[in-house]
């Protein structure tokens, strides 16, 4: 074993950790002579690493082809041979005094490779303008590196408040720092309507802005509630879907839209009040906690949802599309003569059938498109669609049973992955959250795979991913300061094996890595701040 300075392993500040880890004896330094060459393969990857290098180093990397020359060099190789051990997103990361080389079986693996170099350089590195008298070096070490788990998400609501994109931007690129894959979109629910469909307009120009929004948190008691008096809204053309896609895309980054059906649909009911079941006309909910209507189950309904995702598979490449099917209150189908009537002519039990049969008309839709739906685990009342995913947010049964009958799922657990609880105890010191208590440590801790899981069906489990709900969170630093560090803390648990999860080094780790965030102007919470 070489020796190793203090100094050197306190650099190795890797967030996620990666699965092996060998220091080295020295560093590379980058200089403007430096050449950078790659395999046509990983042209892309080699050259977004050149140009994130450049703002701050003020170098001004071309991307080579062909054999390395001699002197100072980074490397870009495609190995096949890596794909049975590392699969597509794992990477060889080899750095010498005298020479990087990134190996991996496909560029996604390079790419990874190239978020441990940037957290390997220092965290001047993250500057968009030129850096004066920093010894740009990567210590000496080598690194093999494969993730977990193949689903690494990070949820957004932006129904409850309206994220422009350039925060959406911003997110990816924070994901992509911490080898997140999967950001799943929350465009719909009851508070508003985001996403511009080209066939109904109304969906936006009346589904996208309610009034006004509550002050303070949820009264039970109407007479007690108050509002702002402040209109809230906004949405993504198809233009900025288009854009956000693309930009996560070169990430690495699947964006999973979500449509909220049958249930978390009132802006869709008021901006078309033929798709809802009450006679009274309802605006966009102004109020948190779910709407007082939900989509009706007729085949019109299913029809304009279906023409709905029509639009959304044009826009989005995601494999998996997400239809929501959580919380649907039964009382509307319950009140409306049309429902009973349904149910009674299909041959169904009750409304949780109804809503089983709601979720299959999509399900069958999507995979004669060859995608996957995916939906909260309420999916699973009344008999879960034959090719349907399931997030078990509802606390981890919905997984072990999704699992257990041979569904993909995935864990998305209020109990360890809701990220709009508060992270103290003091919640006095808080911004205003929605409940719960859910700190770092905690989401560090986690150890995400339910006994009650067959072995054999483990495999079933995609993953792990944070949600951000936001009721209470109002705009882009309101949500850094919820997501981060807690989202660094799940980066561990989605990619680092779960031998090499340490709860004292990944703080210490993090104390250095909050440095890099504090550079990106991240609001993280800071990892010093009281949690009781
Ligand atoms: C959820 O929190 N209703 C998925």
């Amino acid at each position: 074993m070489p020796v190793v300075s203090q100094a050197a392993v306190a650099a190795l500040a890797l967030v996620p950790w990666p699965s092996r880890v060998t220091p080295g004896a020295g560093a590379f330094a980058l200089a403007p002579s430096t050449v950078i060459v790659a395999d046509a393969a990983l042209d892309g990857v080699a050259d977004g690493f050149a140009r994130a290098l450049h703002p701050a180093t003020g170098y001004a990397y071309v991307v080579r082809h062909g054999a390395a020359p001699k002197g100072s060099v980074i490397e870009f190789r495609l190995d096949a041979s890596l794909k049975g051990a590392l699969g597509e997103e794992g990477y060889r990361l080899d750095v010498t005094p005298t020479h990087v080389t990134v190996r991996a079986a496909a560029p996604a693996g390079a790419f990874y490779a190239t978020q441990t170099m940037r957290q390997l350089l220092p965290a001047a590195i993250e500057r968009s303008a030129r850096v004066a008298k920093v010894a740009w070096t990567m210590p000496a070490v080598s690194i093999e590196d494969v993730p977990r788990f193949s689903w690494r998400g990070s949820h957004l609501d932006v129904s409850r408040h309206f994220m422009p994109v350039t925060f959406i931007k911003r997110h990816l690129d924070l994901m992509a720092l911490h080898k997140f894959n999967r950001f799943h979109w929350h465009l719909t629910d009851d508070q508003g309507w985001r996403l511009e469909i080209r066939k109904y307009p109304k969906f936006t120009q009346v589904g996208a802005w309610r009034t006004e929004t509550l002050v303070g948190s949820y009264q039970p008691d109407s007479t007690k509630r108050k509002y702002d008096g402040t209109p809230h809204g906004g949405y993504y053309t198809q233009d900025d879907v288009r854009e956000i896609v693309a930009y996560a895309a070169a990430r690495f980054i699947t964006v999973v839209p979500e449509i909220e059906m049958p249930g978390h649909a009132q802006a869709a009911i008021a901006a078309y009040p033929e798709l809802g079941n009450l006679s009274r006309p309802l605006g966009v909910y102004r109020l948190w906690g779910e709407g007082e209507d939900v989509l009706n189950a007729s085949p019109a309904t299913v029809a304009v949802m279906q023409d709905v995702l029509a639009e959304v598979l044009e826009l989005f490449p995601s494999p998996w599309i997400h239809v929501g099917g959580d919380e649907v209150q039964k009382g509307p189908w319950q009140q409306n003569p049309a429902m009973q009537a349904q149910i009674r002519q299909l041959g169904l039990k009750d409304e949780h059938e109804l809503q089983s049969w709601f979720i299959r008309q999509m399900d069958t839709w999507l995979t004669a498109r060859g995608r996957r739906l995916i939906g909260w685990d309420e999916i699973l009342e009344g008999g879960l669609a034959p090719n349907a995913t399931v997030m078990s947010w509802r606390g981890d049964d919905g997984a072990i049973a999704a699992a257990n009958a041979g569904h993909d799922a995935v864990l998305t657990p209020n109990h360890h992955t809701y990220f709009d609880y508060y992270q103290s105890k003091e919640r006095g010191r808080e911004p205003l959250a929605i409940g719960g208590f859910l700190p770092l440590d905690t989401v560090y801790t986690w150890d995400p795979i339910p006994k009650a899981i067959a072995p054999d069906k483990v495999g079933r489990i995609l993953g792990v991913q944070a949600q951000v709900w936001t009721e209470y969170i109002p705009d882009g630093r309101a949500v850094e300061y919820m997501a981060w560090p807690r989202l660094s803390a799940l980066a561990e648990v989605a990619w680092t094996p779960a031998a090499g999860r340490d709860l004292v080094k990944f703080r210490a780790r993090m104390a250095v890595h909050m440095e890099r965030l504090k550079v990106l102007d991240v609001n993280a919470r800071p990892l010093d701040k009281p949690v009781f």
